[in-house]
């Protein structure tokens, strides 16, 4: 309330002076000037700060430009793949009292915990007043609420499960490039094919990104209800076949670059694109990444997860406290519109997350995705906070920064993971 208390008093006392002014003004019989209106402002908290993110959110604030033109947007996105850096200043911005309008956040988990802690105000009227449940996925909709409230505004869908490849590199290594790789070791032995090349197999970045390739390999072993089980208690994380992925995800870990802890995400995806490394596991966001630079990327579902649709949801929230509670309901109702929706999915290179959106607007990658998501299993994903909590999450990402820096065992990281999934 602080930052509208004092643009109200600010704006209340100009009044007052034209007001004075045209107590003077009259004599002389001109008119008052207008008073100029407060300025209306919405303050949006993402990561999207750069390359093509910043590109999508440009081409929503558009949308949003049409729609609500008497409203600035003030960017306050904060630079880092799957808000590597964010998320640690949006804490501390929320614990200050100081809540942007409305700010970026992971459906599942991660909302759950900002709704567990009293930050969230329930969208309830504003979804009832769009009708807009009706035209959500389950998945989707259960992402966004908790106990069945809705406290989030999705923008859009991501697959997490995606390999993509450089045809050239892996014609350059012997491989035939359209081959399917049917399981998770078919494509181990591509791997080593391509590492006998010369070339990098597998490109993969700082921290977060190699939770997210750990995330693959439980996926990719234990099946979709093995994968969800080790989150809601139904799957022994300390079992020997969760050791035997962690097995795994050491010797993929064996096939990646040294230099990963210096890259993020679109580094990377650019490795590939450039013909420096066959693949990367990476969330369909990579898409106009590798789209744009010319090389025709592949993508395929990672080996082994074939009909399965690991679901991120990015959505858009309204703090307790924002200091411009109707702006951020300005900013949600685009966010929600269909508009928004397929503009900003083909920019990004997710899905839009409402059915509304009809599929010949969006693009071949997207239509692909979008009848995989009709069809597969949907499973919540572990990297971008849908499985479980904030804490157990950077817990575990720290967990496995130590493992793939050599410095903790198998056994050290599945301790971890026991301890993330709940103990
Ligand atoms: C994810 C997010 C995506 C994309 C990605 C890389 O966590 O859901 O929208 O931004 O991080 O930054």
């Amino acid at each position: 309330m602080g930052a509208a208390g004092g643009r109200w008093a600010r704006s209340a006392r100009a009044v007052g002076v034209v007001a004075a002014l045209g107590v003077g003004l009259a004599a002389c019989s001109a008119a008052p000037a207008p008073a100029e209106p407060a300025e209306q402002r919405v303050e949006v908290f993402t990561w999207w700060a750069s390359g093509s993110e910043k590109l999508a959110l440009d081409a929503l604030v558009r949308v949003f430009a049409e729609q609500h033109p008497q409203t600035r947007f003030v960017d306050a996105a904060v630079a880092g793949g799957a808000g590597s850096a964010a998320k640690d200043v949006l804490a501390s911005r929320l614990a200050n009292d100081d809540p942007p309008d409305t700010f970026q956040v992971h459906g599942g988990a991660e909302l759950a915990e900002h709704v567990a802690a009293g930050r969230l105000t329930d969208l309830e009227d504003l979804f009832a007043d769009l009708d807009l449940a009706a035209d959500l996925p389950d998945a989707v909709l259960d992402a966004v609420s908790v106990d069945g409230v809705p406290y989030a505004v999705p923008s859009n869908l991501h697959r997490a499960n995606v390999l993509w490849a450089n045809p050239q590199v892996l014609a350059d290594a012997g491989l035939d490039p359209a081959a399917g790789y049917a399981t998770f070791d078919d494509w181990l032995a591509a791997l080593a094919t391509v590492q006998a090349s010369g070339r990098t197999p597998l490109a993969v970045a700082s921290t977060w990104t190699q939770v997210h390739l750990l995330e693959q390999v439980l996926l990719a072993r234990l099946g979709p209800d093995g994968y969800t089980g080790l989150w809601d208690g139904g799957t022994d994380p300390g079992s020997l076949e969760v050791t035997a992925a962690l097995a795994d995800f050491a010797r993929l870990i064996g096939y990646t670059n040294d230099d990963r802890d210096a890259l993020d995400w679109q580094d990377a995806a650019q490795r590939v694109a450039a013909g420096q490394a066959a693949f990367t596991v990476m969330g369909d966001w990579a898409f106009p990444v590798l789209e744009s630079a010319g090389e025709h990327p592949t993508w395929r579902p990672v080996p082994g997860t074939a009909g399965t649709f690991d679901l991120v949801v990015d959505a858009f929230t309204l703090p307790v406290g924002a200091p411009n509670p109707q702006t951020a309901e300005q900013w949600l109702r685009t966010v929600a519109s269909t508009d928004a929706q397929v503009v900003f999915a083909n920019a990004k290179g997710g899905l839009p997350a409402t059915t509304a959106a009809s599929t010949s607007d969006l693009g071949t990658y997207q239509r692909e995705a979008h009848f995989a998501f009709r069809a597969d299993a949907v499973v919540p994903s572990l990297a971008h906070g849908s499985a479980i909590g904030p804490a157990e999450l950077a817990a575990l990402t720290s967990a496995v920064g130590t493992f793939t820096r050599g410095e903790a065992s198998v056994a050290q990281l599945q301790a971890a993971l026991v301890e993330a999934a709940g103990g």
